[in-house]
């Protein structure tokens, strides 16, 4: 559909009253069919995504009151490596990712986080050798900007994280500070990587904002 009647229709429904789905946390207009059929196609693909019937053998790594955090390597079974890609394949919709081919597949290593019969968290963390600190925000655009600028001298590091995200209705609850110090344990068998060691690649606004407070508590 054209981009430039959906601006159109938006802007003529913002009156109009939106709802959130409280089971996959879209935001549409209820009285838009089309919006409708959108929110259904999205609602299954999604919850259909995030579903997690629980593994024959599954590699936990934490346990918390309220979930827990599941490490799928490259090698597990392909029902586990299906699992990490279609929950990557929503995360990737959402942060409006073109398909990514990560570094070394065979060392990537992807933490979920699962409540109860859900993933509502993921952790794609893989193997790098140096990265490159941002320095401080360019003052101009504050919002929707990924140009954040970098230091042109590389540090060493040796975790990079290359995607996190929690889903919308479990946000702001520390699933993303559990799984950054869940990889911080795991990562390298026998020691908890500092700070210094690990490396948000490509951050967003949420992801800077999340990173900047984790790195500075
Ligand atoms: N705005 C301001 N501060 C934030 C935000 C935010 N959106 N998110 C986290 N923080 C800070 C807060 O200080 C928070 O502590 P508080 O809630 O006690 O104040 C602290 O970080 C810890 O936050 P968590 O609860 O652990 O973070 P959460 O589980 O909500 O997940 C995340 C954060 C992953 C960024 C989530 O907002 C998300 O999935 N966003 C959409 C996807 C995304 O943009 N991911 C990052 C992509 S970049 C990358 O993948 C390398
Ligand atoms: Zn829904």
């Amino acid at each position: 559909k054209g981009g430039k009647d959906q601006l159109v229709i938006d802007a003529s429904q913002k009156h109009f009253g939106t709802t959130m789905c409280k089971s996959c946390g879209m935001i549409y207009t209820a009285s838009n069919p089309e919006d409708e059929i959108q929110h259904l196609q999205h609602h299954h693909r999604f919850l259909e995504g995030i579903k997690y019937v629980g593994w024959k053998r599954e590699r936990i790594v934490a346990e918390f009151w309220d979930g827990k955090i599941v490490l799928v390597l490259p090698r597990d079974p392909s029902y586990a490596i299906k699992k990490v890609e279609d929950v990557q394949e929503l995360v990737d919709l959402e942060l409006g990712f073109q398909q990514v081919v990560p570094m070394c597949p065979n060392k990537t290593k992807t933490f979920l986080f699962i409540d109860e019969k859900r993933v509502v968290g993921c952790l794609i963390a893989e193997p790098i050798k140096q990265a490159f600190r941002v320095l401080s925000e360019p003052s101009t655009t504050k919002e929707c900007s990924r140009a954040w600028r970098c230091s042109d001298v590389p540090e060493p590091a040796i975790c990079g994280i290359s995607r996190i995200w929690v889903f919308k209705l479990k946000r702001r609850k520390r699933i993303a500070r559990r799984l950054v110090d869940t990889v911080r344990n795991c990562f390298m068998f026998g020691c908890f990587l500092s700070i210094n060691e690990i490396a948000f690649s490509d951050p967003t606004p949420d992801g800077k904002l999340f990173a900047t407070k984790y790195c500075n508590t």
